[in-house]
Formats: C-alpha cells, structure tokens, sequence
C-alpha cells in the first residue's frame, strides 16, 4: 500500500511538472477510486443509492475551486443541500492527499460527471491551505459559503437574513416588536429552517432579495401549516393562516422589476412539524422552490447564534455572529454589569474588551445583514490579533514557532457564562471570566503533560506599569499574577506550567 501511494505521489510530481491537465485528471481518476468512490460513486452518482451526496453536477463544485478544496482539507459537516436535496452528514478531511493528490482528484471530478469546471492547480491548494491553516474544525455549508459564495448568476435569492423568534401564537405576530432569539445570515440562496434549532413554538422572519429576470408578474405559491406571510417589493403577495384549510397552496401575484427586489417571508410554528413550502414562477423563470426542506435527522450542534441584546442581572448576553475587530468566527460575551469581551474562537482569546452596552442586533434586522456588528460602545480596546499564544521549554520565548492552537468549544454555566476550551500544543486550556465592579478577571485553568512556560501575549501595545501591570489605551489596566514582559508581538505574561493541572489570573480594570 506503502508504495503504491510513494510510486502514485511521484507521477503526480510530475504530472504538475508537465503541468498537463489530461495528465493530472488521469491521475486524478486513481486518486479518486482510491479515496473518494466509496462515498461519491463511481460515476459521481453518491453512494449507497443516495445515502451520501452527489459529485455529479453539483453547484459545491461550481465557480472557485476554492470551496473544494476546502472540503478536502477540512471536512464538511452538518446539513448541506447538493442538488436539491439536503443531506445532514460528516465527510472527514482528507488528510492523506498532498497538495498535488487534492489538485488532481478535483481536477478530475471537475471536468467529469457533467461538471464542466477548469483545472486546479497544485499552487491554488497551496494557497487554500495556508490561508486556512488556522481551522481547526470541519466546515460546515453555510459557513463555507459565507467564504466561497455559489458563482452569482445563479442565485435568486440573495443576502438573506433570518431571525428566529421563541413563542407560541395562535397567529402571525408583529415580529417588528419582538427581540430575535437568533440572528443568522443564510448563505444559501434558498430559505430553509435548517438553522433553526426549535422545533415547535417559535417564529422565523427571512429578509433578503429576490432576482426578477424581468419587469413582470410573477406567481407565488405557498401552503403552511400554521401561519405564513409572504411580502415582495412591499406588498403583501400571500399568506395563510392556521384556522384555514390546511394542505392547499396559496397564490399571489406582484409586478417585480427586473434585477433584485425586496423580500420578506414570516412564518410561526405552533405544534408538531413544519410545513412550509413556497415557490415562484413566471416570465424567464419555471416553477421553482424558494424554500429547502428541513433536513431529516437530528442536528447534530445548536450552532443557531444567540443574540441578546439586554443581559438581565444574572445572566450574560451572547451574539455568536460577525463582529467588528476581531476574527469572522468569534462570541461576543456581554456580561452583567456592562463589561462586554469578543472571544475568537479562531485564536482562542479575547480579541475586544469594551464597556457599557453590549451589541445591537439592530442591523442584521433592518439592513441586509451584510458586514459586521459593531459594539455599542466608543470605549472599544483591541487587544491581541492572531494567536497570542507560545509555548516554551525555557524562559526565553521564541515568537517565531507558532503553536497549534485547537479550538474544542464552550460551555455554559448556570449564569450563560461561557467556560472556553481550547488546546495550544500539548496544554489543554478551560478559559472562564468572571465580571467585577471595575472589569473582569480572567481564569486560566491549564492541563500540561509536561513543565514548560505559556507565553500570553495580553496587548499588542500599551505602557508597563511595573513589572505585573500593564497601561492599555491609557484606560485599561492589565494585571497578572506572574511578570510581564515585552517581546516581539507585544506584551505578554509568562505563566510557568508544571506537568498536571495549573491555574492563572489575568486581571483587567478600567481606570
Ligand atoms: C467517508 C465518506 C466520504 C469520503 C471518503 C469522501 N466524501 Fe465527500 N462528502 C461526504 C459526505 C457525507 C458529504 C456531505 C457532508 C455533509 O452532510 O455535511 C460530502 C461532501 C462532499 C462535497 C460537497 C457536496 C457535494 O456533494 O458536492 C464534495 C465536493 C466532496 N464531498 C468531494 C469529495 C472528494 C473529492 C473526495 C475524495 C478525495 C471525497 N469527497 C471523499 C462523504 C465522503
């Protein structure tokens, strides 16, 4: 097996020196028999009579070839729709292909089974693998999506933002005076309930924009179970509610003009399954779905955002979404009594410590739900960008050997506080931090296999105030149990590790 993989490698090295894509596609069918068939099929079809996805003219394939080759390196996970039909799997990464091997392989599946897609070379993979170097976890669709959009022509709906709202009504309520339980950008093009972890009494409002190929009428056809509002470029096209007769589809018209037109769809589920269906049909367009099924099988994480806008005495505010100043995945943790922190859970720390008001939702419900989220507070301090960790045998840290750094989650305690957890080399690190009168302390409890020392960068710039405490925008004091120091990133405090169980404070207070 050894070598047949070494003899394999070999004539991918030189099928990328000849940097012929008949070649590379040729070996890409082994690479693919190898590695791929038995999920895939052998023509692409999806294995076990549909059990598992299709390659066989699938939009994932369609556009860059980025978002495959991000598929290969990191796995995919959770609900994804391939031609039409929503699948809630896992496919691993693919961690035996080299570059070469991953080039090949969709190089091969690109331009086969009716994909029509151009070649990839070693070097994109190159390039995929260094900018992602830092995920530690599968992808899932929608994520993937937000990053590697399906080419554009092909979306009708766009920049579609959902809101899920907890209750029970006997009907559609004016969702415009309720706060959302959960925000979330879809980046689909389709609606679809998969981001909604409820499975009775709650509310969705999807907004977004609907694509006219032209100035005309176009039909709309729903049917819902419970009650349903659908309002295209202002007006209310159709709706259905929970006392008419269940099982009968609705039909609305509206002139749209040609290109993107506004698109609102409310819906309220009481009991029992959803149903929901709505689809469209006219001039440049034939009867299509708007909306994707819910994925059958259980979900397999409550990744659904929380946003809360108002902490309450006791417990924090969460907003897992885009927030402005720190990584694209990162938590937003407004805590009692008006100290707010960013966490990325790319980097594994906290990227933004800010006073007072915690975060609006505000723009992902009126806007379009593009961008980021800005805190609710001028007194905004960056800390740390990248990941501020080290790990050292001796004192002396060299900044240049990066770690790997492995986000694991969160948990919340009774309070919503989040307990971090995260691996940087061999530590394994739970992070908690707990408000107070003046900021918050942060507690560090570190499991280590051996002794070494924990370099933690805690700003990148800011004035020493003796060799424990640090000034930060000349408003944020930083205190550690054990020295600090200046290095090459910034400051940082040195926490020595013994082999077992160690536990740090980091202490931050406004001035
Ligand atoms: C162990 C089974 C398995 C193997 C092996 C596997 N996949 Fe997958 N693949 C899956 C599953 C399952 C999904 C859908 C994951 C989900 O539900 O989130 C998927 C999704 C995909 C997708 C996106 C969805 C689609 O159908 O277009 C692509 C592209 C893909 N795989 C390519 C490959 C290639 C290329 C290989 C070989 C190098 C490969 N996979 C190997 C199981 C596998």
């Amino acid at each position: 097996m050894n070598l047949v993989l070494k003899i394999h490698q070999s004539v991918v090295a030189c099928s990328v020196l000849l940097a012929s894509p008949l070649l590379a596609a040729e070996d890409g069918k082994q690479i693919y028999q190898l590695n791929c068939v038995a999920c895939h099929g052998a023509m692409g079809e999806g294995a076990g009579a549909g059990t598992f996805p299709p390659l066989a003219q699938s939009e994932w394939l369609s556009g860059t070839a980025e978002r495959s080759i991000q598929i290969l390196l990191h796995g995919l996970e959770g609900p994804v729709d391939v031609n039409g039909k929503t699948y809630n799997l896992a496919m691993p990464p693919q961690g035996a292909l080299n570059d070469a091997q991953i080039a090949a392989v969709l190089t091969y599946v690109r331009s086969h089974f009716g994909n029509k897609e151009s070649a990839v070379t070693t070097k994109q993979v190159v390039a995929a693998r260094k900018k992602s170097e830092n995920r530690s976890s599968p992808w899932t669709a929608n994520a993937l999506l937000k990053e590697y959009p399906f080419p554009k022509q092909e979306k009708v709906l766009k920049d579609i933002v959902m809101e899920v709202y907890k209750g029970k009504w006997e009907m559609l309520p004016d969702f415009s005076q309720i706060d959302p339980d959960a925000v979330e950008e879809e980046a689909y093009g389709l609606f679809s309930f998969r981001n909604v972890a409820q499975k009775k009494q709650f509310g969705v409002v999807w907004q977004g924009e609907i694509v006219a190929p032209e100035d005309a009428e176009y039909c709309f056809e729903m049917m819902a179970d419970d009650g349903a509002r659908l309002s295209v470029a202002g007006n209310e096209v159709v709706s259905a509610a929970a006392s008419e007769a269940k099982g009968e589809w609705r039909i609305g018209k509206v002139k749209l003009k040609k290109g993107a037109n506004p698109i609102q769809l409310e819906y309220y589920q009481l009991d029992g399954g959803v149903d929901l269906q709505l689809r469209w049909f006219g001039p440049g367009i034939s009867r299509k779905q708007l909306l994707t099924d819910r994925p059958k099988g259980r979900r397999k994480k409550p990744s659904a955002p929380v946003i809360d806008l108002t902490p309450t005495n006791k417990e924090a505010a969460l907003y897992n979404n885009f927030i402005t100043g720190t990584t694209s995945r990162a938590l937003g943790v407004g805590y009692p009594g008006g100290v707010n922190t960013a966490f990325s859970t790319e980097h594994c720390a906290p990227e933004l410590l800010w006073r007072g008001k915690f975060i609006s939702g505000g723009r992902h419900w009126t806007g379009r739900g593009q961008g980021t989220e800005n805190p609710l507070s001028k007194d905004v301090v960056s800390l740390t960008g990248g990941v501020p960790y080290r790990i050292a045998a001796e004192e002396a840290v060299n900044w240049q050997d990066l770690p790997k750094v492995q986000y694991l989650g969160y948990s919340l305690d009774t309070n919503r506080y989040p307990t971090f957890r995260y691996r940087v080399g061999q530590a394994e690190i739970l992070e908690k931090s707990l408000p107070n009168a003046s900021g918050m302390q942060r507690h560090l409890k570190i499991t280590s296999d051996k002794n070494a020392y924990l370099a933690v960068l805690l700003a990148k710039s800011g004035s020493e105030q003796g060799s424990r405490e640090l000034l930060v925008d000349k408003k944020l004091r930083v205190t550690s149990t054990e020295s600090i120091q200046k290095g090459p990133e910034g400051y940082y405090t040195l926490l020595p590790l013994k082999k077992g169980t160690n536990t740090f404070t980091l202490n931050y207070s406004w001035d």
